[in-house]
């Protein structure tokens, strides 16, 4: 063959469908995708795109494993292989999410007690990294992120929101996750660190990982996107099918 054939994507989503039952409200039903693909190739930013309810955040949990899929697949190069999480068990999305998929959501999850050193350094530790050495890589991130010295054996709770997120994007990019999960990662950052976490998204985009985004902010948008998928689309259609 005269051409390598061309890289495999590290994600490929097929014709995804979500509806959700409010249990709440006598098992009504509410379609929001309908038939979704898309492709993250390696070394790519593909940002979800749509009006707010659209769907976004639903598949990026979706892709997670938080939410379970209908219909269609999620493939997931993992492991030498390829793992569909559509169809995957527990502790086969638990492998993914330590091994290969980073997610940094838009809120930071904080344990209570764990210091914000130790939040950022974890899943480097998961992954069999020595305790000194993902320590200094925490400190190294932490200090990028410009979290104060005086923080970083205070555990997160109490911190403002731009620094709680700063914590979330730093544990997010700690491991060298060949996927990363961002859902609105600059949403509460001033202009200073959102220029750093866009370097942070530059340096690892050129390492060939993959990413898959939602940006409100068009500056970051602008600065790392390189194709949009339109959620808006798969939604109205899913919609659709409820009053037809
Ligand atoms: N766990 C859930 N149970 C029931 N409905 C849900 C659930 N999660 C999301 N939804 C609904 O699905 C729709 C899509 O929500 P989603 O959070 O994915 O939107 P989004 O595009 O991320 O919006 P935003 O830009 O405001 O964050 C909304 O109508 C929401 O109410
Ligand atoms: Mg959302």
């Amino acid at each position: 063959m005269a051409h390598q054939m061309a890289a495999e994507p590290v994600l490929s989503v097929r014709d995804i469908s979500k509806t959700f039952t409010l249990h709440l409200q006598g098992a009504q039903v509410m379609p929001v995708l309908h038939r979704l693909s898309f492709d993250v190739p390696r070394g790519s930013c593909v940002v979800l795109g749509g009006e707010s309810g659209a769907g976004k955040s639903t598949v990026m949990k979706m892709v997670y494993g938080s939410y379970g899929t209908d219909s269609g697949k999620i493939l997931l190069s993992h492991a030498d292989g390829v793992l569909d999480l559509a169809a995957a068990q527990p502790r086969q999305v638990l492998a993914a999410r330590r091994g290969t998929m980073g997610y940094v959501s838009q809120f930071l999850r904080a344990v209570p007690r764990v210091p914000a050193l130790e939040v950022v350094a974890e899943p480097l530790r998961e992954r069999g990294v020595s305790a000194s050495q993902a320590q200094q890589q925490a400190v190294d991130m932490l200090a990028r992120l410009s979290i104060p010295q005086r923080l970083w054996s205070l555990p997160p709770a109490t911190f403002s929101g731009g620094e709680q997120q700063r914590v979330n994007i730093a544990r997010g990019f700690i491991a060298p996750y060949p996927l990363l999960l961002l859902d609105e990662p600059t949403a509460s950052l001033d202009a200073r660190n959102r220029e750093v976490v866009i370097e942070l998204m530059r340096e690892r985009l050129a390492q060939g990982v993959g990413m898959l985004a939602i940006f409100h902010d068009a500056q970051v948008r602008h600065a790392v996107a390189d194709a949009v998928v339109d959620v808006q689309a798969a939604a109205s259609v899913a919609a659709g099918s409820v009053s037809a």
